[in-house]
């Protein structure tokens, strides 16, 4: 992935810092963009210690304005992206009877919107230089439903007809968009679970075990690679087997 420059959101901590690690350590330059400047400067030290390049940049996915001041930023400074890991989620969980207007807003205007606001900014780039990839992060639940989280599934399904219709779209400029949906993986989003919860999913797993944000890397960085140049539009599930 020399001579590849690649964007990763939410890669303060989690799946996103993994993303990014692995990203660099395939040979791309890494611009990695959260809320969290601190997670990020962590992350690109570890990028910078395995002798790879980072870039380290504020975003708020939550804004449009910040998503199109930042996507210029990096251009101007750090040139263009050909890679773009739209990794950063939010939950806020709750029996949809009782979920609020405004947790609905949140999840949907991160998670579905802000992909496609930062897809739409590399689009142009893209086009012209007639190469991407696009990765959006979706989840298992996003194909198979979850209870109490209504508005966290309707946006990772809505990423997922997302990474479709941008596929259509995108295509005959050999620019290829893929999801990977992670299953059950240990991170801080779901390091919060109760006992009964965790054993209950992991009864549910073949593989008899949560992922690691390692599993998701793996697969995005093989997505983004040239040996996947002939898939697009598809969802790559990668969680133990927990949904088939
Ligand atoms: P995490 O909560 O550990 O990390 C998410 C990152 O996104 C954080 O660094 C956070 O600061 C950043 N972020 C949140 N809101 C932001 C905003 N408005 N602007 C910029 N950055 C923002 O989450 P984790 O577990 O690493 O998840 C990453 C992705 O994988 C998410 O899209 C999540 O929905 C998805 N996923 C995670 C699963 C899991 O089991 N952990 C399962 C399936 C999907």
């Amino acid at each position: 992935m020399a001579n590849r420059t690649a964007f990763v959101t939410g890669s303060a901590r989690g799946i996103g810092r993994s993303c990014a690690l692995a990203l660099a350590g395939a040979g791309a330059r890494v611009a990695c963009a959260d809320l969290d400047v601190t997670g990020l400067e962590e992350t690109a030290k570890l990028i910078r210690e395995g002798g790879g390049e980072a870039y380290v940049i504020r975003i708020d996915i939550s804004s449009h304005e910040s998503i199109k001041e930042v996507f210029a930023k990096t251009a101007k400074e750090f040139g263009r992206i050909d890679i773009l890991v739209n990794n950063a989620g939010i939950t806020k969980d709750g029996l949809a009877m009782r979920m609020t207007k405004e947790n609905w807003d949140a999840v949907i205007g991160i998670n579905l919107t802000g992909s496609f606001l930062c897809a739409q900014q590399v689009m142009p780039g893209m086009l012209k230089e007639r190469w991407g990839r696009i990765i959006n992060i979706a989840s298992v639940v996003g194909q198979s439903g979850n209870p109490g989280q209504a508005n966290y599934v309707s946006s990772k399904a809505g990423v997922i007809g997302l990474t479709k219709g941008l596929a259509q779209e995108l295509g005959s400029r050999t620019i290829t968009v893929n999801a990977v949906a992670p299953g059950f993986i240990e991170t801080a989003m779901t390091a919060a679970l109760p006992e009964e919860v965790r054993k209950a999913m992991l009864s549910r797993i073949p593989l008899q075990r949560m992922g690691t944000p390692e599993d998701i890397a793996a697969a995005v960085r093989f997505l983004a690679s040239d040996d996947a140049a002939y898939i697009s539009g598809q969802v790559l599930g990668v969680n133990g087997g927990m949904y088939m």
